[in-house]
């Protein structure tokens, strides 16, 4: 771990007065005068594609940050981009993003929705037509009360979970089953998701094989993100050049995506429309009823959000089983937290209840995301001109705040490299260090459902069984458009009577 000598050397370079710690601005400098990492574009380009591809972005990053200090710029492809760590840094680019906060835009995936004619969600939208959609959303994805109505659903297929484990565990030669959870972590995502959006099970964790359907689709999602990340730096007709295959496969992939979800859509509209019970509950069924949004957008957000809410989510649950199994000390607190929780006089409480009480693990979950965010950067074209660090940057330049980076720097998390959960609800200012999810009016709308899900899917781990990790080494992570690890780490299960 590291601070970033570099940082104060560039800053001391450039004039800051004796006495004043590095890091504090002082005089506003122009744009041209940030820290440059590479001048030529088209040699970074080339540089990364040689260094193995996009899967190291991460790394690449975090040390250009204790090269060059905690701003720079880079420019990779078709793509510049000033890069800043600290967390007064995206406060600034919060209260610069304007009315109509702006994403770095995936053109790959708006091509692929204007060849098939689709309308485009949340994600790829901008301007009133992002803004109109997303508070006709919101009240039924992200408020408090609308994410509410899924905790019973998030439970039950946690539970099952659990259910489905218990056996295989039980079971297992000693008592102890050991495997890479990741395949059934996505089902269990995927199967949680379907059931929230669709208010219908897909029946993934009985322990048969997933089905085809099923397997097709986690297979599309995953070749959808590992296809995206080299699609990001060249512009869609000269990919289609370069690199038809790549170019079709991700085309295939979400033509599969959009058909899963299509087949689900249709079947709770049907039902929808002869006032079945079978879609209560979901989502969909919710939207429709409300009646705030156009056929057309439900069916393009609900879309998203199928294919958002699967690896996203399963992601963070592996890296949080694996480090509470290398950390049986925090295990064991968690654990005393959900039990303190569930023990009270009137037996457990209800879920939004129990859920407010385990603020440790929360906690948990926070850290992970610290460690491992699934996005490594949250990007913003400021509206107006910002002051990052002491350098001036005109509106309209995209701006990252590299997560990875903040997370793993000691300059804003002492001892970056524990796993303490504790550290989230000690009196330290915690302000702009939580940024996983993204921030202001453009954060995840997903974020409170993935927080359920994670949550009430730790809460039947922690409550039936114990957890070891077989290798307590760091898992060496990639940056396949999400942040996922080399190689899933293997983990011991065993039954807690
Ligand atoms: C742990 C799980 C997840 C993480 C860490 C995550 C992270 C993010 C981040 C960083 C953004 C960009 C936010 C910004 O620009 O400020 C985002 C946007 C988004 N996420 Fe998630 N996400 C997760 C789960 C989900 C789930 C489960 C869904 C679907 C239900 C979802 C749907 C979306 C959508 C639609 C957007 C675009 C929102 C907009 O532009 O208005 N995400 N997510």
């Amino acid at each position: 771990m590291r601070g970033w000598a570099g940082g104060r050397r560039a800053l001391s370079s450039g004039g800051v007065p004796e006495g004043v710690p590095a890091g504090v601005p002082t005089a506003t400098r122009p744009f041209e005068s940030i820290p440059c990492d590479g001048r030529n574009r088209w040699l970074n380009l080339y540089r990364v594609w040689r260094a193995g591809g996009f899967q190291d972005f991460h790394l690449r990053m975090d040390g250009a940050f204790r090269r060059l200090g905690p701003v720079y710029r880079e420019r990779v492809g078709t793509s510049q981009c000033v890069n800043v760590l600290l967390p007064r840094d995206a406060a600034q680019l919060l209260r610069a993003e304007g009315p109509f906060p702006r994403r770095r835009g995936i053109e790959a995936w708006s091509a692929h929705r204007e060849l098939r004619n689709q309308p485009c969600g949340l994600f790829l939208l901008n301007g009133p037509a992002w803004r109109a959609a997303r508070l006709a959303l919101n009240r039924e994805v992200l408020s408090p009360a609308g994410t509410r109505k899924f905790l019973p659903l998030l439970d039950a297929v946690a539970r099952d979970f659990a259910a489905a484990m218990r056996p295989r565990v039980r079971d297992a030669p000693g008592g102890a089953l050991t495997l890479d959870l990741h395949p059934l972590l996505f089902r269990f995502t995927l199967e949680a998701s379907t059931y929230a959006l669709y208010g219908q099970r897909l029946g993934l964790l009985g322990g048969g094989a997933a089905g085809g359907a099923a397997q097709r689709f986690i297979a599309a999602v995953e070749t959808m993100l590992r296809t995206t990340l080299p699609l990001l730096f060249l512009p869609p007709p000269l990919l289609r050049r370069l690199h038809p295959p790549l170019w079709s496969e991700h085309l295939r992939a979400w033509d599969t995506i959009f058909q899963h979800a299509d087949e689900s859509i249709q079947r709770i509209y049907r039902e929808f429309c002869r006032g079945g019970a079978g879609a209560a509950g979901g989502l969909l069924a919710e939207l429709l009823l409300q009646g705030q949004l156009p056929l057309d957008a439900i069916k393009a957000n609900v879309t998203e959000f199928t294919a958002g809410g699967v690896d996203t989510t399963a992601m963070p649950l592996l890296f949080t089983l694996f480090e509470l199994g290398r950390n049986p000390g925090v295990q064991r607190a968690l654990r005393e937290e959900l039990r303190a929780a569930e023990g009270g006089p009137g037996g457990a409480p209800p879920l939004h209840e129990l859920l407010s009480a385990l603020p440790l693990l929360r906690a948990a979950v926070k850290e992970t995301l610290r460690l491992y965010p699934v996005g490594i950067t949250v990007q913003r074209y400021p509206a107006t001109d910002v002051v990052l660090h002491n350098y001036r940057v005109p509106a309209g330049t995209l701006c990252q705040v590299a997560l990875y980076a903040m997370g793993r720097s000691p300059d804003v998390f002492p001892h970056p490299e524990r796993y303490d959960p504790a550290r989230w609800l000690g009196k330290d200012d915690t302000s702009f260090r939580a940024l996983a999810f993204g921030f202001g009016a453009r954060q995840c709308i997903g974020r409170r459902l993935a927080e359920a899900e994670m949550l009430l899917f730790l809460v039947h781990v922690l409550r039936n069984f114990t957890v070891e990790a077989v290798s307590t080494e760091d898992i060496r992570t990639v940056f396949r458009f999400i942040l996922m690890p080399e190689t899933p780490p293997l983990l011991t299960f065993r039954t807690l009577d």
